[in-house]
C-alpha cells in the first residue's frame, strides 16, 4: 500500500486539524491493536523490573495527552488529580510501578477514551497557525503522537519478554517486514561503502515536528569513513560468539567486562543453542531456528562495542552515523498502517529502495543502532517544551542509538531522531553496524 506511506509523511508536514485527528486515530488504533489480544493479567503484571505494566503505560498515554493536549493548551483541569503521581514517569521508577494504584486495562481504555473526546474538543478551538509554540505547525500534537508510538514500541519490548506468550499479530501479515531472501537484491551487497571527507548538515531547524534535542541543525565537517552497508547480521553476529570472543578480555572495555560477567553475557538475548548445536532464538513466544540473514537485535552497547573491535573497526559516531543516513527512506513495508505485519527486522539486502545516498541499506526502520557517542546537546540547544524530555539525560550515562526499528512508527523514524539508553540494555530492538577509518 504505497499510497499509505505518501500520506504518512504528508501527515507529519501538514498542519490542518484533519491531519491531526487522523494521527491521532492512527496512534490509538496501532495501540489498542497490539494490546487488544493480551490477557488482562498479562496487562496487569510487572512482566520485568525493567518495563512498567502495559496497562500503566496504557493509561500514561492518557495522561500524557491530557496534560498537552488539554491542560496546556486550555484551562481545563485534570479528570483526576492523583494521576499526576502515579502517571509521572519520574516519580516512580517502571520496577515499583505495578504496586501503584493504577487504572485496571478497561479504565484505562475508559480514561484514554475520554482523554481523547476533550482533546477533540479542544482542537476545535485552537489556532493551529496563531504562532504560539506548542502550537506552531502543530508541534504539541506530533509530539502526543509521537509519545504514544514511541509507548507502543516500549509495550511491544515488554510483550517480547513475556516468556510463555505468544502475541498473535506477531506473524500477522505475509512478508510485510520488506521481503525474503528471494527478493533479496541479485547483486550482493558490498560489505561497507565509502563516505567521502566533507560537511554536512546535522540535526534540523525545519521538521516540524522534531524534538528539541534535534535542533539546531548545524554544519559537521568529518574526515573520510568507511560503514557497513547494511546492520550486522545474525549469521554474522553467531560467528562471533562461536570464535568464542565473549570470553576474550582484550574485546571488551573495563566496563564491557564487569558487565559481561555480572549478566552473564554468552549470545545476545532470547537466543539459546539446542542440543544438536543449532541456535534458536525465542520472537513473542516462538521459538525459531535463528534466521542469519535478518540484522541481530537484543544486543547491549558493550557486545556491540566489542564486535566491531574483533571485525577490526569500531561503532560508527553519532555523526557519521547521520552522515551515512542521508538520503535514506523508510521503506512502505514498515507502515503498520497498511495492515498487521510480522513482528522483526526484514533479512539485509531486502530494502535496496530505500538506500541512502552513500548506498548504505536499512538505516531507517529495522534495528536502533547503537552508536559510539554520548547523549548530549546541539550546539545552541534550547529545552522545549519540557527539560524532562531530553535535557536531564544529557551526559556520558547514555549512549545515542539511531535509525528506528521494526517497531518503530514512522513518524517518529527519521535520519535526525536520536534515541538514547544505557549501555547494559537489550530489551530494545537494538542492533549496530560497524565502521572504520578510511
Ligand atoms: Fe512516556
Amino acid at each position: 500500500m504505497t499510497a499509505g506511506t505518501a500520506d504518512a509523511t504528508q501527515s507529519v508536514n501538514a498542519i490542518d486539524r484533519d491531519a491531526v485527528t487522523g494521527a491521532l486515530a492512527e496512534a490509538r488504533a496501532r495501540t489498542l491493536t497490539l494490546l487488544d489480544p493480551v490477557p488482562v493479567a498479562d496487562q496487569t503484571r510487572q512482566v520485568s523490573p525493567l518495563m512498567s505494566p502495559l496497562c500503566w503505560d496504557l493509561a500514561h498515554i492518557g495522561h500524557y495527552e491530557e496534560l498537552w493536549l488539554v491542560r496546556a493548551i486550555s484551562e481545563a483541569p485534570p479528570a483526576e488529580p492523583r494521576f499526576d503521581d502515579v502517571y509521572d514517569a519520574f516519580r516512580h521508577p517502571r520496577r515499583e510501578r505495578s504496586r501503584l494504584d493504577i487504572l485496571a486495562p478497561a479504565e484505562a481504555r475508559k480514561f484514554d477514551e475520554q482523554v481523547r473526546e476533550r482533546a477533540l474538543a479542544v482542537l476545535d478551538r485552537v489556532d493551529l497557525r496563531s504562532g504560539a509554540p506548542l502550537l506552531h505547525d502543530g508541534f504539541v500534537y506530533g509530539m502526543v503522537v509521537q509519545h504514544e508510538h514511541q509507548h507502543v514500541e516500549t509495550m511491544l519490548a515488554t510483550i517480547q519478554l513475556m516468556e510463555g506468550y505468544e502475541h498473535p499479530a506477531a506473524d500477522g501479515g505475509t512478508t510485510t517486514t520488506g521481503g525474503t531472501a528471494a527478493q533479496a537484491a541479485t547483486d550482493p551487497l558490498p560489505d561497507d561503502v565509502l563516505v567521502p571527507a566533507g560537511s554536512f548538515t546535522m540535526g534540523t531547524d525545519d521538521h516540524p515536528w522534531a524534538y528539541d534535542n534535534e535542533r539546531s541543525a548545524h554544519e559537521v565537517e568529518l574526515p573520510a569513513f568507511r560503514i557497513d552497508t547494511t546492520p550486522v547480521t545474525n549469521g554474522a553476529y553467531l560467528e562471533f560468539v562461536e570464535a568464542d570472543a565473549y570470553a576474550d578480555d582484550s574485546l571488551w572495555t573495563r566496563a564491557g567486562r564487569e558487565w559481561r560477567g555480572e549478566a552473564q553475557l554468552r549470545a545476545p538475548q532470547f537466543w539459546a543453542r539446542a542440543d544438536d548445536g543449532a541456535w534458536t532464538r525465542r520472537r513473542y513466544g516462538r521459538v525459531e531456528p535463528l534466521p542469519f540473514e535478518e540484522p541481530v537485535q537484543h544486543v547491549c552497547w558493550y557486545e556491540a562495542d566489542a564486535y566491531a573491535r574483533w571485525r577490526g573497526g569500531r561503532l560508527p559516531t553519532e555523526a557519521e552515523w547521520e552522515r551515512a543516513a542521508q538520503g535514506a527512506s523508510l521503506a512502505a513495508a514498515n507502515l503498520w498502517s497498511a495492515g498487521p505485519r510480522r513482528f522483526g527486522p526484514a533479512p539485509v539486502g531486502s530494502r535496496p529502495d530505500g538506500a541512502s545516498d552513500c548506498g548504505a541499506h536499512q538505516m531507517l526502520g529495522d534495528v536502533w543502532e547503537w552508536t559510539s557517542s554520548d547523549f548530549g546537546p546541539y550546539p545552541g540547544f534550547r529545552a522545549f517544551p519540557y527539560p524532562e524530555y531530553s535535557e536531564v539525560f544529557f551526559g556520558d550515562e547514555y549512549k545515542v542509538l539511531r535509525g528506528g526499528s521494526w517497531a518503530t512508527h514512522p513518524v517518529a523514524a527519521r535520519t535526525t531522531f536520536r534515541n538514547w539508553d544505557y549501555p547494559i540494555r537489550r530489551q530494545i530492538f537494538a542492533g549496530f553496524r560497524c565502521a572504520r577509518d578510511a
